[in-house]
């Protein structure tokens, strides 16, 4: 399946998107992720890439879509691929469909989810991420068995740069400025699977797996 994971800041796109990859055998794509990569590498567009995200701005339209036609072109993508965070514009929207089109490949969905403003900066200002492996935890929600370190390979935990509340509520006007419509984008190709993500993470993950049986 070649899937998009869409939702605010927060929303829990990469928490839901470690579940579906292991229930579907696919890979996961976020375009946050890379560039957090590229930060850590200090390569030149690491470089530039971080400060638009320590502003919560986006990345512009032509770094982003480079990277990721490169990376739907490598051979792990072949076996369906989720990605998270990517589009963010409509022109990224346009130009992934034309990618897409140029491979002979087609979205299968799009998971949309939707979390209350309100509950969004608590959510993020509480988020770790593992230094090591990248896996997502939460002081209150998702605790790690041992505090600040990772349970599924012991790295430290860490907060993302752009995790302040100040940046945080940037991210979100952001979001509904340029991102969300998207939402109405995909609904017209009959491709959205609306999910309510303001419950426990397992009951996401439920709703998410049966929206896409
Ligand atoms: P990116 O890394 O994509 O950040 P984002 O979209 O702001 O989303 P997050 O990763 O913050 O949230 P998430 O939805 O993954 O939530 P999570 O599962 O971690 O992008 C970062 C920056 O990179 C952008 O600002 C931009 O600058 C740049 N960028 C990236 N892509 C770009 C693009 N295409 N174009 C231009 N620029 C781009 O969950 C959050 C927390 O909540 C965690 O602690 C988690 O444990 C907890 N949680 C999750 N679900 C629940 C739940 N159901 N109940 C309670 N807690 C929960
Ligand atoms: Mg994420
Ligand atoms: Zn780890």
């Amino acid at each position: 399946m070649n899937l998009l994971i869409m939702g605010p800041p927060g929303g829990g796109k990469g928490t839901q998107a470690e579940v579906i990859v292991k229930e579907l055998g696919i890979t996961h794509i976020s375009t946050g992720d890379m560039f957090r990569e590229a930060v850590k590498a200090g390569t030149e567009m690491g470089k530039k890439a971080k400060e638009y995200m320590d502003k919560g701005a986006l990345v512009p339209d032509e770094v982003v879509v480079g990277m990721v036609k490169d990376r739907l072109s490598q051979p792990d993508c072949a076996k369906g691929f989720l990605l998270d965070g990517f589009p963010r514009t409509v022109a990224q929207a346009e130009a992934l469909d034309a990618t897409l089109k140029e491979m002979g490949i087609k979205l299968d969905a799009v998971i949309n989810i939707a979390v209350p403003r309100e509950k969004i900066v608590q959510r993020l200002t509480g988020r770790r991420v593992c230094r090591q492996c990248g896996a997502t935890y939460h002081i209150l929600y998702k605790k790690p068995q041992v505090e600040g370190k990772c349970d599924k390979c012991g790295g430290e935990l860490y907060q993302r740069s752009d995790d302040t509340e100040a940046t945080v509520n940037e991210r979100l006007d952001v979001y509904e400025a340029q991102t969300q419509p998207l939402i109405e984008y995909y609904s017209k190709q009959g491709l959205i699977k609306n999910i309510n993500g303001d419950q426990d993470i397992s009951k996401v993950s439920e709703d998410i797996l049966a929206a896409l049986k």
